[in-house]
Order: C-alpha cells, then sequence, then structure tokens
C-alpha cells in the first residue's frame, strides 16, 4: 500500500510539472502525454516516384489493350474498386481465391456470377511485377485500373493516393454485409454508405459509375414484375422504357440477361445517366430512387449532374477519392502480394 508521504510527493510531482507545462505553452501536446505510436503512413500520390515510375503507364497500356478487344472491360475494372473499398477497406481482398484459411469474396450474393475483371488484373499485376518486382501491390493495382478505366471511357482523372498494402485475409460474410443491394430503399442506401465514412453526395455522385456497364435481369426483375409483392411494376418505370426491359427479361428465365446500366452511351462515362433518372429511365431500384426517394438534398443533386456534368466530375473525384482512402493498410501491415489471387507463401 502506497504511504500517504508518496502519494503527495506524486500529487507535488503532478503539480510541479503541470506548472511547468502552462509556463512553455509552445509545448502543450506534452499535457497529454499519450501512449507513443509510430505515425500511421499515410497514402502519397508520388509513392511510387522512386521505385516504379512507370507504374500508371504500365496500367494504361494494358487498360487500352482490354478495352480494345471489350469495352465493358473499363465498368468491371472500375466495380472492383467499389466491392474492395466497401469490404474491410481497399486492401484487394476482393481478389483473393478459396484458400484453406478463408472463403472467398467472389462467393458472396452480390459478386457471384458477376464481378468480373480479375484475368485483366492478373495481366496488369504481371507486367508491373515484370517491371518492378514485390513493388506496387495489388490493392494499388485495382485503384489504378479503376482511374485509367474512367479516363480511357471519357471521364475525369483524379490524382490517386497510392501506398496500399494487401490483406491476408478475404471476408466473404461482411462482402454480404457491406455491398448494397440492387433493391435497397434510399434510407437504406444512405446508411450503407455512412457505415463507409461516406454521405449522400458521396452515394449520388459515385452512383454515377452506372453510366457505363451492364447489369443482369436478376438486379432489377422485381421492378418489372413485382416492385412490392403486389405482382405489379414499379411505376415510377417509363411505360416505354418498361416494354423494353420486358423483352430482354422475361418473367421467368433470362436471369443472366444483359442490360446496359444507362443505355444512352452506355460505353462512355458521362452525365447521362442523371438526364435518364429524371425521365424515369434509371435500370436498378437503387439507381431511380435517388430522385424518386422524396430525399430533396439527394433529387437536388441528381438534377444538378444532370444539368450540368463539370460538377458531376468535380464531385466524383472528390467522392471516388474518399472511397479509395477507406480504412487502407499501410506501412508495415499487410503484404505486397505477388499474385493478387493468393496470399504470399510465409517463408
Ligand atoms: C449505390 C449502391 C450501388 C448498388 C446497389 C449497385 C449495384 C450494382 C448492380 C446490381 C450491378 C449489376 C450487377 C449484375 O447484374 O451482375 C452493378 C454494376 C456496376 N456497378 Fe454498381 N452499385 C452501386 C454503387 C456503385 C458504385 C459506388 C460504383 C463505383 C464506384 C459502381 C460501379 C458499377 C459498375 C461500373 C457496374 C457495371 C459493371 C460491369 O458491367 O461489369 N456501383 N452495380
Ligand atoms: C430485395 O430482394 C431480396 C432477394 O430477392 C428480397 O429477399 C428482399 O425482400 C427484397 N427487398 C425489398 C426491399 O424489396
Amino acid at each position: 500500500m502506497a504511504s500517504s508521504k508518496t502519494v503527495l510527493s506524486a500529487i507535488f510531482t503532478a503539480s510541479l510539472c503541470f506548472t511547468v507545462a502552462l509556463a512553455f505553452p509552445a509545448h502543450h501536446e506534452d499535457l497529454h502525454p499519450v501512449v507513443q505510436s509510430p505515425p500511421k503512413p499515410v497514402l502519397s500520390p508520388d509513392y511510387y516516384k522512386a521505385t516504379c515510375p512507370q507504374a500508371d503507364e504500365i496500367v494504361v497500356s494494358v487498360l487500352k489493350k482490354a478495352i480494345a478487344k471489350e469495352q465493358r472491360i473499363a465498368a468491371s475494372l472500375l466495380r472492383l474498386l467499389f466491392h474492395d473499398c466497401f469490404v474491410q477497406g481497399c486492401d484487394a481482398s476482393v481478389l483473393l481465391d478459396d484458400s484453406e484459411e478463408f472463403v472467398s469474396e467472389k462467393k458472396a450474393i452480390p459478386n457471384k456470377n458477376s464481378i468480373r475483371g480479375f484475368e485483366v488484373i492478373d495481366e496488369i499485376k504481371a507486367a508491373l511485377e515484370e517491371a518492378c518486382p514485390h513493388t506496387v501491390s495489388c490493392a494499388d493495382t485495382i485503384a489504378l485500373a479503376a482511374r485509367g478505366s474512367t479516363v480511357l471511357s471519357g471521364g475525369p482523372y483524379w490524382e490517386l493516393p497510392l501506398g496500399r498494402k494487401d490483406s491476408k485475409a478475404a471476408y466473404m460474410k461482411l462482402a454480404n454485409k457491406n455491398l448494397p443491394p440492387p433493391n435497397a430503399t434510399l434510407h437504406r442506401l444512405v446508411k450503407f454508405f455512412e457505415r463507409q465514412g461516406l454521405d449522400k453526395v458521396d452515394l449520388v455522385a459515385l452512383s454515377g459509375s452506372h453510366t457505363i456497364g451492364m447489369a443482369r435481369c436478376v438486379s432489377f426483375k422485381q421492378r418489372l414484375y413485382n416492385q412490392h409483392r403486389d405482382n405489379q411494376p414499379d411505376k415510377t418505370l417509363e411505360r416505354m422504357f418498361y416494354s423494353t426491359l420486358a423483352s430482354t427479361c422475361p418473367r421467368s428465365g433470362g436471369d443472366n440477361n444483359l442490360r446496359p446500366l444507362e443505355f444512352a452511351t452506355p460505353s462512355k462515362f458521362d452525365n447521362t445517366y442523371y438526364k435518364l433518372l429524371i425521365e424515369g429511365r434509371g435500370l436498378l431500384n437503387s439507381d431511380e430512387v435517388l430522385w424518386t426517394g422524396r430525399d430533396p438534398q439527394i433529387a437536388g443533386l441528381v438534377r444538378s449532374y444532370a444539368e450540368n456534368e463539370p460538377l458531376f466530375f468535380e464531385h466524383y473525384v472528390n467522392s471516388i477519392t474518399k472511397m479509395g482512402n477507406i480504412n487502407p493498410l499501410t506501412g508495415y501491415d499487410g503484404e505486397i502480394r505477388k499474385n493478387c489471387r493468393v496470399v504470399n507463401k510465409k517463408i
């Protein structure tokens, strides 16, 4: 048990320190000595400047070939960033195949028979390994591929912070939990984004990614035949558009038939997506509710982006940068995978 003398002297010492600290206010941090932990490195656009200055050029050259072969791959690669970042952060967990330790995120409901682009990521990563061995992470490869795909589709360029490391596991259950379903209500979409530290502006701007790419009938069929468990179509669907969709997607069967998410300019990254929402010609429920969901701020953003493409691009750049910064592994956390599909072998 501490004697009262020791306690008194401790109090005296503490108050002396306090007085000294007050006398030197420039050192006010010292008033709150916290447990020392080394500062966490932050992502930086110059991360590979010394070690792989040609990284982006390599990515873009592989992308150009892949997009020339198949336009849609640009959309698929952009989506990979979303499905990576919303599940435990942007750590390339989405790229891992099944292993003895974990089940692949590729088997989660939102990804199954849907997410694609892994072969192109493999090709990019192989080219990066050849030029700069063991240097560029798979997580950064996804981010570079997403930015390059956006730019090559006519969308905006953004300064891309780099230096992410790769996870040593995949999180299938978290993918089921964190990735929003296409029939989500607006209220729930907002919640899914809030969970990632993203706001309503981010939701509306990032949904504009659906200006490129395709969706399967199964992702929007509920709107055609049974929107509210009433065997009726979604009343917010424009009539002609409804007929077009119904002819691609019959009531039974055809679940894997494809429709462009934005049918007017499906491979150009532009603001047409928002113009179509206002006309009742958004494809997914999660798209159309941005306009019809009775949230004045959200609907107002849809109108602004429909009328002002530069504003959409400006907000998009800001929001996709935020998304790309979700919970990265940095410094000594994680690893740089050699093969993006498997964690490195323990040595
Ligand atoms: C707001 C919530 C979102 C929902 C509910 C959603 C849902 C979906 C669904 C259901 C598909 C079609 C999948 C299929 O039928 O196989 C899709 C495709 C796509 N999504 Fe989203 N998404 C959302 C947000 C985003 C975001 C934030 C991005 C990117 C930053 C994105 C990028 C894409 C792209 C580019 C495609 C087309 C992919 C391809 O053609 O391969 N989505 N999304
Ligand atoms: C969305 O679709 C799933 C799967 O088909 C279904 O279980 C769920 O009830 C639907 N949610 C809404 C809000 O319609």
